[in-house]
């Protein structure tokens, strides 16, 4: 008999081909998002599940599933995973680590460029009728070209983000937890910067770190007070890095000059105060949206479940100490 695999949102017909060679699988094509409680209730029986980003396990979850062996999420992010309580549970967490990277650098360059130049304000305004002909003073916005980027978070994102924009010519610093060797640096013509003088220094600030404890509200009220006037804020990273009420505030008091972001604290909501601002780029986490990368992650998050509950050995495991319990 083959085992039971839940798939927890809508992914591509080759994904379901692919996992229906191997396992009796159960999809929710129709997309709709499990509350904890029907998220259990669907793992009852199943070995595995491939899951997204929108779905929490933790130790209440894992709990109530004493069959399951494997989750596999399609996303790099794992916030939404309790990676210990996994490993506590006798259960395997993967990601899906390097398939979106290309993807999300276009989008982080993309998302600054708009900020920078008011794309989505000048459209707005175009598509009200109210735009009268060119002004020399109208929607002025700010270069990115020779500008000095700041970039929290140096992973393998964050430093194709500054490849992607060596082409513009500017000093890019960067904050990281583990600092790259002084050659690497040199090679990718990036200088290390203390969070606190980056922020100070830099005319454009991209946030692309992982959100945990430690980097919860990352950028509050007191870290905006340190960025220049003239700063533009880019949220790439995830919800809760930014704190976005002291974001509102500071962009309303023109505090900073602008922001873009693409994830938001409570997702999919956010704080309603965010659609009144002009002064700020919104998008709906669509940064690794593009249909080659999306088709990557889903078949990844897939191979990683077949390997998980045939070999017992995934390629892209968040806690290889689960498999140490289990020899
Ligand atoms: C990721 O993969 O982490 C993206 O943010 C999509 O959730």
């Amino acid at each position: 008999m083959k085992k039971k695999v839940l798939v927890t949102r809508a992914v591509f017909d080759e994904t379901l081909a692919y996992l229906s060679q191997h396992f009796d699988v159960t999809s929710n094509q129709a997309d709709d998002k499990h509350s904890p409680s029907e998220l259990a209730a669907r793992l009852q029986g199943m070995e595995a599940a491939l899951i997204s980003s929108t779905d929490r396990v933790d130790d209440s979850l894992l709990a109530r599933c004493p069959g399951l062996k494997a989750v596999c999420s399609f996303s790099v992010g794992y916030n939404h995973i309790d990676v210990a309580a996994c490993t506590r549970h006798g259960v395997m967490a993967t990601h899906t680590p390097g398939v979106l990277t290309d993807s999300v650098a276009d989008f982080a360059v993309c998302l600054t460029l708009a900020t920078c130049r008011r794309l989505t304000e000048s459209e707005a305004m175009l598509r009200r009728g109210e735009w009268k002909g060119t002004h020399l003073k109208e929607l002025l916005g700010m270069d990115l070209h020779h500008a000095t980027v700041g970039i929290c978070g140096f992973g393998r994102i964050g430093q194709v983000i500054a490849r992607r924009l060596r082409g513009f010519e500017p000093r890019i610093l960067y904050c990281t937890r583990h600092r790259l060797a002084p050659d690497i640096e040199r090679e990718q013509h990036v200088a290390f910067a203390a969070k606190d003088e980056l922020l100070r220094q830099s005319d454009i600030v991209i946030l692309i770190l992982p959100y945990s404890r430690e980097t919860h509200h990352y950028i509050g009220a007191w870290e905006l007070g340190l960025m220049k006037r003239s700063a533009v804020l880019i949220n790439v990273a995830r919800g809760g890095v930014v704190d976005d009420t002291a974001l509102i505030e500071a962009l309303k008091a023109r505090r900073i000059w602008a922001a873009g972001l693409e994830v938001y604290e409570n997702e999919p909501t956010f704080n309603p105060g965010l659609l009144g601002l002009s002064n700020v780029v919104l998008s709906p986490h669509i940064a690794s949206a593009s249909e080659p990368t999306r088709q990557a992650m889903a078949m990844t998050s897939a191979r990683n479940c077949v390997a998980a509950l045939t070999t017992g050995d995934p390629p892209n495991l968040l806690n290889p100490e689960v498999l140490k319990q289990q020899a």
